[in-house]
């Protein structure tokens, strides 16, 4: 087993942001972690990072509490955060060879890594632009190179899509695929739910904080009553905004006239 999340709960003053929350996540898995907006999907990616503790309930990966030991956690963890965590006035490059100074990543492997991610992501010319000056989804590939580096057993990817072309989110799909095939686990939020379904093993679906289903598409499809129906059809459905996006649709209507 990989990562454990057991009876999880956390608050922020009042706000009971993840509540009992539990899932595991296996080697070979592609887990995906799906909810709307605010429902605590960030908070327990961050949990599980020992960026943030758990107020109750507990959290192991590989073993270990990251509570207890975040760093050895982070070691066989690769990171891409909802937000960009890389400097924003070093360059790819600089970023990479800081990585693999910290991880103890020689220089020849370190050029063989670089070299295989950058052809396979079109990112050649970033490599020596700072950050801050980067699109969106440039920055957002120099973010996954920088998690994959130190090829980590586990990849834990919050939202990692986002801002990447057809190509490069065809291309990380393999990267994921591959991953599992060697024996990893992946763990992602996504709210593009086509790449969800075409992609999770299994899925856990959850809103403010509380797990409504986990299971495969089809288990989840069972779940919710709505055969032959895409996950976006079943998502809407076990979270209970499939009235209300009708109720959005008349107001916009209405708003019209
Ligand atoms: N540092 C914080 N202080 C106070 N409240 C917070 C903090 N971080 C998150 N929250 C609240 O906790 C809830 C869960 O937030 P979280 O970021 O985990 O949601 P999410 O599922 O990742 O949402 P999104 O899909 O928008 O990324 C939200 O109501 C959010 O406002
Ligand atoms: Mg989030």
């Amino acid at each position: 087993m990989k990562i454990k999340v057991s009876n999880v709960t956390k608050r922020y003053g009042e706000l009971v942001a993840v509540s009992d929350l539990s899932f595991e996540v296996g080697k070979g898995e592609i887990f995906g972690l799906l909810g709307p907006n605010g429902s605590g999907k960030t908070t327990t990616v961050k949990m599980i990072l020992g960026l943030h503790d758990a107020d109750s309930g507990s959290i192991s990966v590989d073993g270990t509490d990251p509570a207890e030991d975040a760093r050895q956690v982070k070691a066989r963890i690769g990171y891409v955060a909802e937000d960009s965590i890389l400097y924003a006035s070093m360059t790819p490059r600089d970023t990479f060879e800081l990585i693999a100074a910290v991880r103890g990543i020689g220089e020849e492997q370190l050029n063989e890594r670089i070299n295989q991610y950058v052809v396979s992501l079109d990112a050649r010319e970033i490599m020596d632009k700072p950050i801050s000056t980067l699109s969106r989804g440039n920055r957002q590939k120099a973010e996954i190179i920088a998690a994959l580096l130190h090829k980590p057993p586990i990849l834990i990817l919050d939202e990692p899509l986002s801002g990447l072309d057809a190509k490069s989110v065809r291309v990380f799909k393999e990267i994921l695929a591959l991953h599992v095939e060697d024996g990893g686990a992946v763990m992602f939020s996504t709210h593009i739910l086509e790449v969800a379904e075409e992609l999770c093993h299994r899925i856990c679906i959850i809103n403010a904080g509380r797990e409504i289903a986990t299971g495969t598409v089809d288990e989840l499809r069972e779940r919710s009553a709505s055969a032959g129906g895409s996950l976006e059809d079943v998502f809407l459905k076990l979270t209970e905004q499939d009235t209300s996006v009708d109720e959005a649709v008349r107001v916009l209507r209405a708003g019209r006239s």
